[in-house]
This record gives C-alpha cells, sequence and structure tokens, in this order.
C-alpha cells in the first residue's frame, strides 16, 4: 500500500495566515497539522508516502520533513503540484509513485481519532471510503444515502438537498485502476476533478465499501474549525496517539533546532 498526502492549494479562507506558509504547516497544538495525516498513514503500515505540495511552500515541507525519517523504514517523496486541479489529480499525478500498487489518500488537513489501520491494512481491491455522521451543514461535503439494510444508494458531492447526513471524509483507498478512473473525468461546475467521481464509478462497478466512523473528524477549514482542532486534540490527548517513529522524529528536529539556535547564541 502506498501512501499520498495532499496538501496543495491556497486555503483563502484562512488568510493572512496561509499567506505565509501552507494551511497543513499550521499548528495544531504542539505539532504541525501535517502530522496527524502522516501518523494514520503510518499507523496503517503505509511506509511510501508521497507528499503533494503548492509550489510556494514546498521548501517549508522539505525544512521539516525532508531529514526527520531517517533509517526506521518510513520514505517520504514529495511533488510540487502547480495549480489545484481538484482532489482526484492527486492519483494522476502519482502515477508513477503508485506504480501498480493499491493507495490511500489522505487530506493534509484531516485528523481523525479512529484507528483506521485495520480497515487500510486489509483492503484488497476496488475503493474503500469512510462515511461520518454530522450534527449540521453536510452541504459542504460529499454525501452518503444508505438504505435501510446499510446499502449505499448514492454518493453526491456537495448536495444542494443532503439525503443524509453522513459525510465523506477527506481519506480514500483504491486499487491502481483508479489512476485510469481519474485521467477519464471531466472537472465539474467548481472546475476540479472531484474525488466523488472517483467514488461513483467504483460504486457503479458493485466495487464500493463504505465504513461508517464514529470517531472525531477534524478539518481545520476556517479560523474557528483551526482553533477548534486544537481544543479537541489538547481535551480527547488525540496528541499522543502518535508512532513512535513520529515522535522520536520530531523529538530528533527538536534536538537539531536547539543545537541550531546555541550556535548562533555564540
Ligand atoms: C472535499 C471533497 C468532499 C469531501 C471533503 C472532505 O471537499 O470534494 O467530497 O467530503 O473534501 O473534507 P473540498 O475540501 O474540496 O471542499
Amino acid at each position: 500500500m502506498k501512501g499520498i498526502i495532499l496538501s496543495g492549494g491556497t486555503a483563502t479562507r484562512l488568510f493572512p495566515l496561509t499567506a505565509t506558509t501552507s494551511k497543513q504547516l499550521l499548528p495544531i497544538y504542539d505539532r504541525q497539522m501535517i502530522f496527524y495525516p502522516l501518523n494514520t498513514l503510518i499507523r496503517a503500515g503505509v511506509e511510501d508516502i508521497l507528499i503533494i505540495v503548492a509550489p510556494d511552500h514546498s521548501g517549508q515541507y522539505l525544512n521539516l520533513l525532508g531529514s526527520v525519517f531517517k533509517n526506521c523504514g518510513i520514505h517520504l517523496h514529495f511533488e510540487v503540484q502547480k495549480v489545484p486541479r481538484g482532489l482526484a489529480d492527486a492519483f494522476i499525478l502519482g502515477e508513477k509513485f503508485i506504480d501498480g500498487d493499491n493507495v490511500t489518500m489522505i487530506l493534509g488537513d484531516n485528523i481523525f481519532e479512529d484507528d483506521l489501520h485495520e480497515d487500510i491494512k486489509g483492503f484488497e481491491k476496488g475503493g474503500m471510503i469512510f462515511a461520518k455522521e454530522v450534527a449540521d451543514d453536510p452541504k459542504r461535503y460529499g454525501i452518503v444515502e444508505f438504505d435501510k439494510s446499510g446499502k449505499v444508494l448514492s454518493i453526491e458531492e456537495k448536495p444542494e438537498n443532503p439525503k443524509s447526513n453522513f459525510c465523506v471524509p477527506g481519506i480514500y483507498t483504491y486499487d491502481s485502476r483508479v489512476i485510469e478512473i481519474a485521467k477519464s473525468l471531466k472537472p465539474s461546475a467548481r472546475g476540479e476533478i472531484e474525488i466523488t467521481d472517483i467514488n461513483n464509478k467504483f460504486l457503479e462497478m458493485g466495487e464500493l465499501t463504505v465504513k461508517k466512523i464514529k470517531g472525531e473528524w477534524l478539518d481545520a477549514g476556517t479560523f474557528d474549525m483551526l482553533l477548534e482542532a486544537g481544543r479537541i486534540v489538547k481535551e480527547k490527548e488525540l496528541y499522543k496517539l502518535f508512532d513512535l517513529r513520529i515522535e522520536e522524529a520530531i523529538a530528533g528536529f527538536n534536538n537539531e533546532l536547539k543545537v541550531f539556535a546555541k550556535k548562533r547564541l555564540l
């Protein structure tokens, strides 16, 4: 299983914060947001991870992550996405990297409380997404409609009249056929190639699994949600759920920073 973290975009709703850095490098309590999707993948046993970044921030990603995972079996790769063309573009940009393997793509701003490692490790073929019931404003997301037996009836992207409150969070697992499907998509009304169209394709083929999740799902799209994400992470101690290799990487990075800081003072 390969992993892709989509960390591009301009995050205009978070200006001026995102004028100087990438949204996914903003802090969630004691660490940069990007460590959360990294942790979700690493805990699921994914060790080859492609991080797709916007050109303006590529240097910052390299400074933070370029050499933190030395000798622990985790390999990070970077790709620059010049223009954000939609979530499905991740599979086209990642074609060579995926190289015929299965792939899990996660959005760089998505934080999950649930441990999804068994689902991701157990994946064999087709497509697998999750569904999370939200209390308000489902219009902002991809929406799954289930029948009484739990069978998926439809998936719609940001519907005007949502048929349920079950949203599709930003983590998607597919086999490598996803690349050809992504290439065949036409841009939507908002000018993007939509991940929802990929999910509908696998649904039509009868090969889409949708699993309901119960734990917190946070994406820090607005100032309020950014603040709320930090608060929930602190309150529920989600920052303690990190893979040891990430903890060691952050500790090592902090030590290096301290050495540099000392040298500058001398
Ligand atoms: C995207 C997807 C949507 C999904 C959401 C999760 O929306 O298109 O289906 O529910 O991510 O965060 P966007 O962030 O592009 O508005």
